[in-house]
């Protein structure tokens, strides 16, 4: 059995990729830094049938991380899909220049360097075929016209874009695959209501790179299952 790590997924896009995860017959673990959301979530899913667990890991931090990932080695040998999709947007995100540095910071931190730093932390565990899928946005893209909204947000999209290229340059030579999945604007918390994709939609194009998609692709952006500019 295939086992698969997803970031933030206690709730939104993160919670149904985990479940359609589940439903291929994959062992998910959810894994979030709130214990007792993460309790309900895994109890809900578990009540579908699905195989998971939970990993309690606040991304942003590293002794958080580095104790998650020495908890995961003594329970499991190998991770085949590492999925980082935590990520803030915050309420104060609204103008770069009108802003404190604190704001960018801390949203890079969490939607940057998290996938950083989560990946480095569950390297031991990962081997030829393993799969890691970054959760981009269209708006860190540069070669769309997006942009003009939450600039700390796209700026930390555009920042983990090329670190999804450069991770995967780095681990070809161990046959592990990394690329970047955009969902689109997906129904959220953060995406607001009036967003027009389902999170069973969002979901789609990360459980697609997590499972089907060639494991020759890699240093790659996909949205709807289709490679798109950066
Ligand atoms: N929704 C959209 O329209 C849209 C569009 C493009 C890209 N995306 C991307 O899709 C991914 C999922 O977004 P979503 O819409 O599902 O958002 P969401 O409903 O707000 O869920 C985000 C998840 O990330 C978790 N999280 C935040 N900071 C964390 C940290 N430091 N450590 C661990 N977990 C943390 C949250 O946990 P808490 O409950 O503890 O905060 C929550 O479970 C994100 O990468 C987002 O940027 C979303």
């Amino acid at each position: 059995m295939k086992t698969a790590l997803i970031t933030g997924s206690q709730k939104g896009i993160g919670y149904e990729t985990a479940r359609q995860l589940g439903r291929k017959g994959f062992h998910v673990i959810l894994s979030g830094r709130n214990k007792e959301k993460l309790e309900q979530s895994l109890k809900t899913l578990m009540e579908e049938g699905i195989d998971a667990s939970m990993l309690v890991m606040d991304v942003s931090d590293d002794y958080s991380v580095t104790v998650a990932a020495e908890a995961l080695a003594k329970q499991i040998s190998k991770l085949d899909v590492l999925i980082n999709n935590a990520a803030i947007l915050m309420r104060e995100d609204e103008k770069v220049l009108q802003q404190g540095n604190e704001v960018l910071l801390q949203t890079v931190n969490t939607n940057s360097f998290g996938p950083v730093r989560v990946s480095r932390a569950f390297l031991s565990l990962m081997s030829d075929s393993s799969r890691i899928i970054n959760i981009t946005s269209e708006g860190g893209s540069m070669s769309q016209p997006v942009g003009g909204w939450s600039p700390a947000y796209c700026v930390s999209k555009t920042m983990l874009n090329g670190i999804t290229r450069n991770m995967a340059l780095e681990l070809q030579g161990k046959g592990i695959a990394v690329n970047a999945a955009c969902p689109g604007w997906v129904r959220t918390d953060m995406g607001g209501a009036s967003a027009p994709r389902t999170v069973e939609k969002g979901a789609e194009t990360p459980v697609w790179l997590a499972s089907e998609a060639p494991q020759s692709l890699t240093g790659r952006i996909f949205m709807d299952k289709k490679e798109i500019s950066w």
